[in-house]
């Protein structure tokens, strides 16, 4: 491996602070490296050519008070894998707010489970006060990786191999990026080379959605109204809907304007809005569908078929689960709020009927996962497989995979290891594979027994065998959260 430290950053983080989210696998690095020709064992296949993306909450001061994982610093981690060899880069992503609290050397802007008040700065995102960290959620679009943030914010533009820095996006038409931001979970239409997108706001009408052509200019943006704020986190899509959620766990209205941010169970049912895409021939108005009351983080793939729209994704089972048994007091609400044993996702099916308006839907799966990706040439179209992650008991973190055959009902799981935690893991189809599940999943892994990080590449299938290669990275790296594939012929044009 020749590795080169590129930069170290000055952390003002207390060693000595016990929260659970800044020890183990979620210790927050401080440097960045670039490092080629990264020793491998096994075997990287010849045919593993693109790069895997993953974006990740790191920290680098000491919090305004109480800390949640999800206020960490953007940092992105990029593995280029290209005729048997693989590179790394890791870099912080400048957000504004990053680059305020390097020159201040501290913390300026409280975070999700503080008052905002103490936010000595005005802040970003949908809660008003926040640090738009750019922290959840990371795609390729135009040649651009893109950052953003749960909470809306600004798209942070990297080069997806060099990780070199463009700010943030600035759109060209309709009024240019929207002034409430761009939620998580933008997704790319790889068919039109469109990025489809939506936020959310305390503000009417609460939720808007828009659609930017392939060279990067906003063509359609149009208000989603709601009957007050709401905390969607994920789209979908199909060929003429973009499909968006409104869940009844959302801020309780009568603590708003104390400045209380606090999520409740409505009695209210789920309802998703099917939005017709522009430049289809169908009725622009919105359709609203309802369904039974539940909150779903993350969806996987949605297609049409005849009159149905159908939708998959994970349904909670305990979307507000109370304090995690035995976790230390200051943090058991937040440990069962980030714990998927204790909200209970399931793989499930939505299916909308748009002749009758109807919803029916069921489970495709009994057990606890989430993270799902699958084969995104299926993308629009009925899929097959679905590939999930397994979560550790009592903390977000990754300790396996599932591979969902949805056609024979089977399930095969495979685990990390002990004290070893991976992230989500894309996958990379093969080029000229046929079989949908001819490909790679791809995941870095963070093993605490060895104190070390390495990149796993599994054959998709055949998870039972273990991985095919595993890549070392020059640092130990934390968790995270979202991770892309990007295949090396959508790389060529930054070559
Ligand atoms: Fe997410």
């Amino acid at each position: 491996m020749k590795a080169k430290l590129v930069n170290r950053v000055h952390s003002t983080i207390d060693p000595a602070d016990p929260h659970p989210y800044l020890h183990g696998a979620w210790t927050p690095m401080f440097e960045e490296w670039d490092a080629d020709a990264l020793d491998v064992e096994g075997s990287l296949p010849m045919d593993l050519d693109g790069v895997y993306l993953r974006n990740s909450e790191n920290p680098v001061h000491q919090p305004l008070g109480k800390y949640h994982p999800f206020d960490g610093d953007g940092m992105l981690h990029a593995i280029r894998f290209r005729g048997g060899r693989a590179s790394y880069r890791n870099r912080f992503v400048r957000t504004a707010g990053f680059l305020a609290e390097q020159n201040a050397g501290r913390a300026l802007w409280s975070g999700l489970a503080e008052m905002p008040p103490r936010s000595e700065r005005p802040g970003w995102g949908a809660q008003g006060a926040l640090k738009d960290s750019s922290s959840t959620d990371v795609v390729v679009h135009a040649g651009r990786a893109l950052t953003s943030f749960y909470q809306c914010g600004e798209l942070y533009q990297l080069d997806p191999q060099t990780l070199q820095q463009f700010g943030p996006a600035k759109w060209e038409g309709e009024g240019g990026f929207p002034a409430e931001g761009v939620s998580a979970h933008a997704k790319v239409d790889t068919t039109t080379g469109e990025l489809l997108f939506f936020n959310y706001s305390k503000q009417a009408p609460y939720m808007h959605c828009g659609v930017v052509s392939a060279e990067g200019r906003l063509h359609h943006y149009r208000p989603v109204p709601l009957p007050g704020p709401r905390l969607p986190h994920d789209m979908a899509y199909t060929r003429h809907f973009m499909i968006l959620c409104d869940f009844p766990l959302f801020w309780d209205a009568a603590l708003l304007p104390k400045g209380l941010h606090v999520a409740r169970m409505h009695d209210l049912p789920s309802r998703f809005a099917l939005v017709p895409r522009p430049g289809t021939d169908i009725d622009p108005d919105i359709r609203w569908f309802e369904a039974a009351p539940t909150y779903a983080l993350h969806f996987v793939n949605a297609w049409e078929d005849g009159d149905e729209v159908i939708l998959d994704g994970y349904r909670q089972r305990c979307p507000l689960p109370p304090p995690l048994e035995g976790a230390p007091k200051p943090y058991a609400m937040l440990m069962a709020y980030t714990d998927l044993h204790s909200l209970k996702p399931q793989l499930w099916r939505w299916r909308f009927d748009l002749a009758r308006g109807t919803t029916r839907e069921e489970p495709l799966d009994e057990g606890v996962t989430e993270f799902g990706t699958f084969n995104r040439n299926h993308a629009m179209h009925p899929h097959r497989y679905v590939y999930s992650a397994l979560g550790e008991h009592g903390m977000f973190l990754f300790n396996g995979l599932c591979k969902h055959d949805l056609r024979t009902g089977n399930n095969q799981p495979v685990l990390f290891g002990p004290g070893i935690y991976g992230s989500e893991a894309p996958f990379a189809p093969r080029p000229g594979g046929n079989a949908e599940d001819d490909g790679y999943l791809v995941s870095f892994v963070t093993d605490l027994n060895r104190d070390c990080s390495e990149c796993w590449v599994y054959a998709a299938q055949d998870l039972a065998a273990g991985p095919i290669a595993k890549v070392r990275l020059p640092a130990r790296i934390p968790s995270g959260t979202h991770a892309c594939w990007t295949p090396g012929s959508a790389l060529r044009h930054s070559e």
